[in-house]
């Protein structure tokens, strides 16, 4: 599919099925964030790829979302601020950029390879590090419960409500 179409047909899909996803595909995912550019080539991240069933109930306990229940995998994606570049100019640190680079390459690899998820930042940060410790000190920007969409699965109402060019774009 031509990029620009995939950009058109993602949506966030909220109906997964429980059926085991392929480990081609799920290396292909991590590679497709692996791949991503990051600010200096600092690559301030983690990707934690959750498989296992203590892990999957672990994240399941704290992300009640419906869709998150029953994947056969999940994958967090964390910033580490300390690891990042920060522009001088006004001190901006770039790790929740750099990290939302990697996790949106992930969501348009989920996609092409016709599987579904639903980017979820709402979720108790602090409930998941007491689970995985390993995650303290990392901003966990993006949380994605992947497996093949039901049928019938279809996008929300609010995948349809787009800001027009002129609200969203600038020319000068
Ligand atoms: C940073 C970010 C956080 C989001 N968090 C959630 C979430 O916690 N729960 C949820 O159901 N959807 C979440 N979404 C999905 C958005 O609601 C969705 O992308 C938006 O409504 C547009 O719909 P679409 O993805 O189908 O085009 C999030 C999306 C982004 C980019």
């Amino acid at each position: 599919m031509p990029f620009i179409e995939l950009t058109k047909e993602r949506y966030s899909c909220r109906s997964l099925s429980s059926r085991p996803v392929e480990k081609e595909k799920i290396d292909a995912i991590i590679s497709a964030g692996m791949n991503a550019p990051t600010a200096c080539n600092y690559q301030p991240a983690r990707i934690w790829v959750v498989e296992s069933e203590d892990g999957l109930q672990k994240v399941r306990s704290v992300c009640r979302q419906s869709f998150v229940q029953n994947t056969p995998v999940i994958f967090i994606i964390g910033a580490n601020e300390e690891e990042a570049w920060v522009r001088d100019y006004d001190k901006k640190n770039f790790a929740d950029v750099d990290a939302s680079i990697i996790a949106t390459q992930m969501l348009l690899e989920i996609a092409d390879l016709g599987l579904g998820t639903t980017w979820v930042g709402h979720f108790d940060v602090n409930e998941i590090v007491r689970l995985f410790p390993e995650m303290e000190g990392y901003s966990l920007i993006a949380l994605f419960a992947v497996g093949y969409p039901e049928d019938g699965a279809k996008p929300s109402p609010s995948h349809f409500r787009s800001k027009t060019e002129e609200e969203m774009v600038s020319r000068l």
